[in-house]
């Protein structure tokens, strides 16, 4: 040991890549794959996958590792953001979603799930990958202990979290800056 922090390499996970659940991975269809976002996929497609979501802009590899490497610092532990993505055969990346856990006082020190940035590529909606990606952040969220998860969506995406398992409750207020 001479005590230097070891350079970041491609393949380096944003979470443990334990948390993901096996019998999430199973059910998908074959030679697809499921892990957490890594160091390395702005080049298989990570920010175009997102772009069916919402805006995205023009992020370059150098400034999506540095936002994964701060990512990746502010997360250690269970607490943080927990992005995970799907790949198809060909390793493209097909499918995201994020866990982001926010530790509480109330419930007793309480840990609460935002699920936050579900996307599926276009051409791969309705296989059932949604579906996947929300049950693999449930197994995340169930295993570093929170006691629920949230989101928001759009009246346009209720069915598919009612499909989900999730249930409408309350109100979602923004104030834009
Ligand atoms: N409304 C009602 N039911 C739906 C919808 C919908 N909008 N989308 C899918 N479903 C149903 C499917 O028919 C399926 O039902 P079944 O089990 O009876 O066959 C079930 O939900 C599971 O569907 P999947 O195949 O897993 O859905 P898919 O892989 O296409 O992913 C998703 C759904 C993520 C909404 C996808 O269409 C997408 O990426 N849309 C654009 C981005 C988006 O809107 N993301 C969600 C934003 S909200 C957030 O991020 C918290």
């Amino acid at each position: 040991m001479n005590g230097t922090t070891p350079s970041p390499s491609q393949t380096d996970p944003l979470f443990d890549p334990s948390l993901i659940s096996p019998s999430v991975a199973a059910a998908l269809p074959e030679a697809y794959t499921i892990r957490p976002l890594q160091r390395g996929d702005h080049a298989a497609g990570f920010l175009d996958v997102l772009r069916v979501l919402t805006t995205v802009g023009e992020v370059s590899a150098d400034a999506f590792e540095a936002r994964f490497d701060e990512m990746r610092q502010n997360g250690k532990g269970a607490v943080g953001s927990h992005v995970l993505v799907i790949l198809d055969g060909e390793g493209r990346i097909v499918g995201t979603g994020a866990l982001l856990v926010e530790r509480k006082f109330i419930h007793n020190l309480g840990l609460v799930g935002h699920i936050e940035d579900i996307a599926v590529a276009k051409d791969q909606q309705g296989k059932k990958l949604g579906l996947r990606i929300i049950q693999a952040l449930d197994y995340l969220a169930e295993h570093v202990g929170c006691y629920k998860t949230i989101l928001d969506c759009s009246e346009a995406n209720e069915g598919f979290y009612v499909k989900c398992g999730f249930k409408r409750a309350g109100l979602e207020m923004a104030h834009y800056y």
